[in-house]
């Protein structure tokens, strides 16, 4: 991935090779305010969508910056919470794009975490069939993972993100300044996604993070620049290959079925996304181990950093029923076959279907 001259000193700048779908992603600090001398999307109007909580923090400064560029800029502050990443909420926003009489030369800046990013891009995806978006992820969780890649969703009651549409978006900025408010809960979620990298795709990566962890957790802008930045590329260089997740693509959301089966078993908002993403870990270690591709010393490795970030390393007793019931709903099972994100080998990760009895023997050993 060749990295071209940020338009801004001192911004790193990173690009997804997509084809006529490439974009840039810029890390640095102070980026809201100067948004105006990126590269953004030609348009006459813009609508930030933001939620209830980032908006007092950060839409005026975006909406003053954006106002050198396009003659309208709207707001539209969404609730707050993974429980309202449904239909209602999207349909706000298509509601406030017709009461604006807005038409496709209108850009939507998706202005929060990874609730707003991905109601946002898919409300992008369908207004008018498709209007360009840009992410400006404020949480670090939406920095290192869910502003890049086009992967747009609400959720259904009963399965997580199982409405959506891959959608790439014109330009992704992440402003590490939008990481100070951020709650130590979330910025704890946020490194469940870093950490997800390193037995996946580069244990290097997990040796800097298990020693820069405490510069992470005490939001030293250096260290936060590395892992987002680390985070975009490798993420980056597997959406490349595989944008719309034929294969490879899956490897991303190693500990998330697991995981998905947590947020959804407990009802959405309850655990947080990296929480319940932390402990889905934790638990496809374990069944890694059980299907003998890794040893004890690894799976005791990770979980010991998992929960140095501030994670749950057990999940919750849902009852190994409603598990697999759950998990049966997981975008990766074929034919009610449930499939599995393993690691085949420090570093280098499978999807696999496993045998019901061996996931039930996880979830036993793994959850209370
Ligand atoms: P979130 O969007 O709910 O944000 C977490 C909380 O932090 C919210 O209360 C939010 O209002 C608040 N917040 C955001 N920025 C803030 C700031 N700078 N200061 C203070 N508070 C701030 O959660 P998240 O962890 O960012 O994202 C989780 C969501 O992302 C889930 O819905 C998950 O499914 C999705 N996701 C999508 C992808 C993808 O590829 N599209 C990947 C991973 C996760
Ligand atoms: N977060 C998983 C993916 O983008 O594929």
């Amino acid at each position: 991935m060749p990295a071209p001259a940020s338009p801004l000193p001192s911004t790193q700048q990173l690009r997804i090779d997509l084809g006529e779908r490439s974009y840039p992603i810029l890390i640095g600090e102070g980026l809201l305010a100067q948004m105006a001398q990126l590269p953004l999307p030609a348009a006459h109007a813009a609508l930030v969508v933001t939620n209830t909580t980032v908006e007092p923090l950060y839409a005026q400064t975006l909406r003053t910056a954006l106002a050198a560029r396009y003659r309208h800029v709207g707001v539209l502050a969404l609730p707050d919470g993974e429980e309202h990443k449904h239909w209602q909420t999207l349909q706000q926003i298509f509601d406030t794009l017709i009461e604006q009489g807005s038409d496709r030369k209108t850009v939507l800046y998706a202005l929060g975490g990874g609730v707003v990013g991905d109601i946002t891009g898919f409300a992008a995806a369908c207004y008018m069939r498709g209007v360009p978006f840009v992410q400006v992820p404020t949480t670090l969780l939406a920095q290192v993972d869910s502003s890049v890649g086009g992967k747009t969703a609400i959720n259904h009651p009963r399965g997580k993100n199982m409405i959506g549409a891959f959608y790439q978006p014109h330009l992704v900025v992440c402003d590490l300044d939008t990481l100070r408010t951020l709650p130590m809960r979330e910025l704890s979620a946020g490194l469940a996604e870093v950490i997800k990298y390193g037995p996946i795709a580069d244990m290097a990566f997990f040796d800097w993070i298990e020693e820069h962890l405490p510069s992470l957790l005490a939001r030293d802008p250096a260290a936060l620049a590395h892992a987002v930045r680390r985070s975009c590329e490798i993420k980056g260089e597997v959406v490349g290959q595989d944008e719309r997740e034929g294969g490879l693509r899956a490897i991303l959301n190693f500990g998330h079925t697991f995981g998905h089966a947590i947020e959804a078993g407990l009802g959405f908002g309850n655990w947080l996304h990296g929480e319940a993403v932390g402990c889905g870990m934790v638990m496809a270690l374990h069944l890694s181990r059980e299907l003998g591709f890794i040893d004890d010393a690894l799976v005791e490795r990770c979980t010991a950093l998992i929960a140095r970030a501030g994670l749950p390393t057990r999940g919750p007793d849902l009852g190994t029923h409603r598990y697999l019931e759950l998990m049966r709903l997981d975008k990766k099972a074929e034919a009610g076959e449930i499939r599995f994100v393993v690691v085949r080998e420090p570093g280098r990760a499978e999807i696999v279907a496993a045998p019901d009895a061996t996931v039930a023997r996880v979830i036993e050993r793994c959850c209370r």
